[in-house]
């Protein structure tokens, strides 16, 4: 076929990804972060770990990601808590921006800003030996971590028309994001115990996930050399997707327009008509039950014995029950994924839909710095450049407009 011109695969890269970083067996419904099923460490572990586990290069030897000792667990909160200050041209340009603005598409301007206020993304640096090392990069993903949970708590109190709260270094990692959501910047306050604990679980749950689109999207990016922000601000901008992280809104609206059990086997025949998705089931990997889901569907359970019963769930669990016994879904291997409960647990602690994938987006930054740190270490990484078959007009010539139809 002339369309398809083969060019040296190491040029198109068109060789699978090798990595270190998670693991997933989608058949088995299987994850693993460095060895870790994800199902332990949600339960035993924190973020500031897990985030830690995932993006740290581990100083004497070529094994990226441990878990740390608790001297590198606290120097390693010491420097994120650093790195939580924000510039304030960023925070200028999260007020600039409308209040009704959707917060991820603030997100991606606020993440790209961090870019044009940190020198080292200047790509004169970008060859000198100071932009390579090891301790640049441990900054930048320390300032990352650090920094996304002001910016987030930035963006969400402008769209309450409230300015943005100061960071704590006296909590936790998630009880300090928590605290500038709802302090109205009262320095003793101190947010609720079980539920910090529980979005750090959720935090946890969405960290890292291989080569998912919006990851694929940081690897991409770093592959052309251009710095750490910008790659991280074109990642969150394909996480916006209602496809990818957009789903956990989704799945509200999807819930909220069903309202009541007795309307779901209406809503099922639309589904299998083809005239829309079920948001929350499906998966490009996983064609059993996202093990994720499965931790998330307990946590629900948890969370509204702290702040009330969402009367949604009772929609959602029935939902999931008839989908689950449908030949529509069980032939096409459609199981809840991470996105099926999170939304319910997200408005249940209060948050507005369209705040969802902001949830998602900040502790996915410590699996976003890893691969980005990974294929920067990779001598094989290319510059990324997928192959096409062209299967257009093989050749034709230029003709006057006089004489085209
Ligand atoms: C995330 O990749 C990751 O790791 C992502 C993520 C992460 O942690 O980063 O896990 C997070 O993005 C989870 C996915 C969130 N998205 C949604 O919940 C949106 C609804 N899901 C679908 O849009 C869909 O399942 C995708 C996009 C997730 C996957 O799309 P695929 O790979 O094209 O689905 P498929 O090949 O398995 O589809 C097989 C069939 C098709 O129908 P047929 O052509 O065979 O008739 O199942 C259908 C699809 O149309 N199908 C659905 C469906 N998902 C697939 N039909 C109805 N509802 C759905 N949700």
């Amino acid at each position: 076929d002339k369309g398809l011109k083969l060019y040296d695969p190491g040029y198109l890269n068109t060789a699978p990804v090798r990595s270190t970083i998670s693991y997933i067996d989608g058949d088995e419904g299987i994850l693993r972060y460095r060895g870790y099923p994800i199902e332990e460490l949600a339960q035993k572990s924190t973020y500031m770990e897990v985030a830690y586990l995932i993006s740290k290069l581990i100083h004497v030897s070529v094994v990226y990601g441990n878990l740390p000792s608790e001297n590198q667990l606290l120097d390693w909160e010491f420097a994120v808590s650093q790195h939580s200050a924000v510039p304030q041209g960023v925070l200028d340009i999260i007020h600039s921006m409308p209040h009704d603005a959707h917060p991820m598409g603030v997100l991606v301007n606020a993440m790209s800003a961090l870019s044009v206020h940190h020198p080292d993304a200047n790509p004169a640096l970008r060859g000198l030996d100071v932009y390579n090392s090891k301790q640049v990069r441990d900054k930048q993903i320390a300032r990352i971590i650090g920094k996304i949970t002001t910016i987030a708590a930035a963006i969400y109190l402008r769209m309450a028309g409230r300015p943005p709260v100061l960071p704590s270094n006296q909590l936790s990692y998630t009880e300090n994001f928590l605290y500038m959501l709802d302090s109205l910047g009262n320095r003793s306050y101190k947010p609720n115990p079980r539920l910090s604990r529980a979005l750090d679980i959720i935090f946890i749950l969405h960290a890292e996930h291989e080569m998912n689109c919006s990851t694929s999207a940081v690897r991409h990016l770093a592959s052309s050399g251009v710095d750490v922000y910008t790659a991280v601000a074109g990642a969150v901008g394909a996480l916006y997707g209602p496809l990818h992280g957009g789903a956990n809104e989704a799945v509200l609206k999807m819930l909220s327009e069903i309202g009541t059990v007795d309307k779901i086997p209406e809503f099922i025949d639309g589904v299998k008509a083809k005239k829309r998705k079920l948001s929350g089931f499906g998966h490009r990997v996983y064609k059993n039950y996202d093990p994720r889901a499965k931790v998330l569907k307990r946590l629900a359970e948890e969370v509204f014995s702290i702040v009330g019963r969402d009367p949604l769930i009772e929609v959602a669990v029935a939902l999931e029950k008839v989908a689950l016994s449908d030949e529509f879904f069980i032939r096409r291997k459609l199981y809840p994924n991470v996105d099926f409960y999170s939304g319910l647990i997200y408005r249940a602690m209060g948050f507005p839909p369209e705040y969802f994938t902001i949830l998602f987006a900040i502790p996915r930054m410590a699996g976003y710095l890893a691969h980005w740190r990974e294929s920067l270490d990779d001598p094989d990484t290319k510059i990324m450049r997928p192959q096409q078959v062209y299967v257009g007009e093989w050749l034709r010539h230029y003709a006057p407009i006089k004489e085209r139809t």
